[in-house]
C-alpha cells in the first residue's frame, strides 16, 4: 500500500486553516493541524472534512493539541503565534514569535525530525534562524516563506498595470520580507519581454514601476489596514502551498526563499531570501545572480536588517 504524506500544520489560524483547506483540495497528503487553542483546531479540522463528500478528497485530517500527533511528518509548515494589527510592524512580534518558534522547533526535534520545515512566521527572515537552531534539522530542511508572496504580489500589480494575464508575468524579489525587501527589475520579464524594454518603449513608465516597487514593499501592511484584525492570509498559504508541492513532487521550482547562505552572495550563516530549487531533498540548491549597483546596495541593505533583527532573537 503506498503511504500518503504527512503534513504538520502548526498554528490552525488564519493562515493554517486556509492551508489545510488547500492541501486537502489538492490531495497533498494526510494532515495534522496543530494549535494550542484545541478548539480551533479540531473545529477546522472537521469543518474541512465535511466538505470532503463534496468536493471529493480522500485524505484525512486530524486536529490536536498535543504534539505526539506530529509524529514522523514528511513536512510541516509553522503558521503559529501572533499576526501583525494595525500600527504594529513585524519587528515588534518578535521576541513573542521567536519564543513560540524555540518550543515548536524542539518539538519538530523530538517527532518529525527527518521533515521539511517551511516557516511562515513573522518576523519571517528571524523566525526561519530560531527554528534552524532549535529544532537541529540540517540547513536544506528548514526554510522561510516570503519571496514567493512578494513576487506574486510584484506580480499581480505590474499585470494589472500592463492589462495583460498574470500568468504571463515573471518576477521575483530578493532580500528579507520586510521594507527593504529588493524586487529586481531586470529580471523581470512579460512573455519572455524583458521588463526594461517595455519602460523604454513606453508600454509602461518608470513612474509606475516604482510605484508598484513601493506597493509592492507596502503588501502586507495594505491588506492589514483593509482588514482591520489580522494579516493577509489567502496568498500566504497560496505561496506556502507551492513551495510544498516543489518538494513533495520533487518538482525542482525555481522559487524565492529564505534560505540558509553559507557564502552566497557574499552572506555567511544567515536565512535571507534569495532564488533556491526546492526539490525532494529541500533546498537542492542557491541560484546566485548578478545584481547592478543599485540592487546590490539595497540587497546589502537588507542583509544588514535582518542580521540585526536574527541577532535579537
Ligand atoms: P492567526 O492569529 O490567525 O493564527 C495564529 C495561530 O497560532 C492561532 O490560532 C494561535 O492560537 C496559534 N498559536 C499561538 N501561539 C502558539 C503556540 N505557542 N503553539 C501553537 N500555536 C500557537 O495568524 P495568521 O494570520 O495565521 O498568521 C500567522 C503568522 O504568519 C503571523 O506571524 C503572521 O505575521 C505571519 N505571516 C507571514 C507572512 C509571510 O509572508 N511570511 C504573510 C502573512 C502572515
Ligand atoms: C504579509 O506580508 C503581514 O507579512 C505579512 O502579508
Amino acid at each position: 500500500m503506498i503511504q500518503r504524506k504527512r503534513i504538520s500544520l502548526i498554528g490552525a489560524g488564519n493562515i493554517g486553516g486556509t492551508l489545510a483547506h488547500m492541501i486537502a483540495l489538492k490531495g497533498l497528503g494526510d494532515i495534522i493541524l496543530f494549535d494550542i487553542n484545541k478548539g480551533a483546531a479540531h473545529g477546522k479540522a472537521l469543518d474541512i472534512l465535511e466538505s470532503s463528500p463534496i468536493d471529493r478528497f480522500s485524505i484525512n485530517i486530524i486536529g490536536t493539541n498535543d504534539y505526539k500527533d506530529i509524529q514522523g511528518s514528511d513536512a510541516v509548515i509553522i503558521t503559529a503565534g501572533m499576526a501583525r494589527k494595525p500600527g504594529m510592524s513585524r519587528d515588534d512580534l518578535l521576541k513573542t514569535n521567536a519564543l513560540v518558534m524555540q518550543n515548536v522547533a524542539e518539538n519538530i526535534k523530538q517527532y518529525s525530525s527527518d521533515a521539511f520545515v517551511i516557516v511562515v512566521t513573522n518576523p519571517l527572515d528571524a523566525m526561519v534562524s530560531v527554528v534552524h537552531k532549535y529544532s537541529g534539522l540540517p540547513t536544506n530542511k528548514v526554510v522561510g516563506m516570503a519571496g514567493v508572496l512578494d513576487s506574486a504580489r510584484f506580480r499581480y500589480f505590474l499585470a494589472n498595470a500592463l492589462d495583460v494575464s498574470v500568468e504571463d508575468v515573471h518576477a521575483f524579489v530578493l532580500g528579507g520580507h520586510g521594507d527593504t525587501m529588493v524586487p529586481l527589475v531586470h529580471y523581470t520579464s512579460i512573455a519572455g519581454i524583458p521588463l526594461t524594454h517595455m519602460i523604454n518603449t513606453g508600454l509602461i513608465t518608470q513612474k509606475t514601476v516604482d510605484e508598484i516597487i513601493k506597493r509592492t514593499r507596502n503588501g502586507g501592511k495594505e491588506i492589514v489596514d483593509l482588514l482591520q484584525s489580522g494579516s493577509a492570509y489567502y496568498s500566504p498559504a497560496s505561496s506556502a502551498v507551492c513551495m510544498l508541492e516543489s518538494y513533495l513532487c520533487n518538482k525542482r521550482r525555481i522559487l524565492p526563499c529564505a534560505a540558509y547562505l553559507d557564502g552566497e552572495y557574499g552572506v555567511k550563516g544567515l536565512f535571507i531570501g534569495v532564488p533556491a530549487i526546492i526539490g525532494k531533498n529541500g533546498i537542492e540548491k542557491i541560484l546566485e545572480i548578478k545584481m547592478n549597483n543599485d540592487e546590490q546596495q539595497m540587497f546589502n541593505q537588507s542583509v544588514d536588517a535582518v542580521l540585526k533583527l536574527t541577532q535579537k532573537t
